[in-house]
């Protein structure tokens, strides 16, 4: 909640209607193993709002790890050349792991699988902010919850706010045990459904994700279920009158562009919510705030 004033006071300057030093001299290097566009560019945008400098790679191709460098070498490489890492890698627990090599802060972006925590941040703003009370809403996540990341720390989160969460996807790619056993434990409601248009009619967030094509063992697998399901405008016609529409994009098919023009669509605030929570996060690991 702290993080959450914290970005609450930065919209200003990340909207550049107020400057900020804040990081004034520092550098934050960003390690990005696998492809990004809002988190590897939020995080540029936040460190350059607060008056920092940004130094790192938006793919490995470039860097000594196509000479067979480990990732641990790197990072113990890189903590002298900065102030922070902000990393995304295509392993689980890669960003812990760097974390142990490295005396400088390290954020995760988003490792394989595994989990998205800054996102996760960004998605509790844009709820608070689109909806007020965080663990006053039912939330349905909706998609590839076995694969995706975001789903995996935002059902956590959630839980944590007592939030009433329906869990949407096809059998196959329903969310892992351990997450929903987690989230159980700590006194969540939890229901789970297959069917998306059965389950819309009292949901106050629709969390949309992409079914994650890259993540699949087998093709032949990923393409029984791709376009499974799509949010349009007959759907919400379904929904209630002031629910919102949530996706940590990209997007594919799982929302129509229809959608956009619609008071539901909260996805572009959501991304441009990651510039503040990002502000926020940097500016308390860098302890140049508390
Ligand atoms: N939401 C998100 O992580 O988007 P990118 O993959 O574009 O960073």
């Amino acid at each position: 909640m702290h993080i959450l004033s914290v970005a609450d006071d930065m919209v200003p300057a990340a909207r550049g209607d107020e400057a900020s030093t804040l990081m004034a001299g520092k550098i934050m290097a960003s390690l990005f193993f696998e492809p990004s566009t809002r988190t590897r560019l939020s995080f540029a945008a936040a460190m350059n709002r607060l008056g920092g400098r940004v130094i790192g790679f938006a793919r490995p191709g470039g860097t000594s790890l196509q000479k067979g460098e480990t990732l641990a070498d790197t990072i113990r490489t890189v903590e002298s050349y900065c102030d922070l890492i902000a990393m995304r890698h295509p392993q689980e627990g890669s960003a812990r792991m760097a974390a142990e090599f490295a005396e400088v802060p390290v954020i995760n972006g988003g490792d394989g699988a595994g989990h998205h925590p800054t996102q996760c941040l960004l998605d509790l703003f844009t709820i608070q902010k689109e909806r007020g009370d965080i663990g006053d809403n039912k939330v349905a996540l909706i998609g590839d919850l076995k694969y995706g990341r975001t789903v995996h720390s935002l059902a956590y989160a959630l839980a944590l706010f007592k939030a009433d969460l329906t869990f949407i996807a096809p059998e196959q790619l329903q969310m892992p045990h351990e997450v929903v056993e987690e989230c159980q434990e700590h006194g969540a409601s939890i229901s789970f459904e297959t069917d998306l248009d059965a389950a819309i009619e009292d949901v106050d967030v629709m969390y949309v994700t992409r079914i994650q094509k890259e993540r699949f063992p087998d093709p032949e697998e990923y393409k029984k279920v791709a376009g499974i399901y799509t949010i349009d405008t007959d759907l919400l016609r379904h929904a209630k009158s002031e629910a919102i529409v949530m996706h940590p994009l990209p997007r594919v098919y799982e929302i129509s562009a229809e959608v956009d023009d619609t008071s539901a669509a909260a996805y572009f605030r959501q991304a441009f919510n990651g510039v503040p929570v990002r502000m926020a996060l940097i500016s308390l690991v860098a302890g140049v705030i508390s």
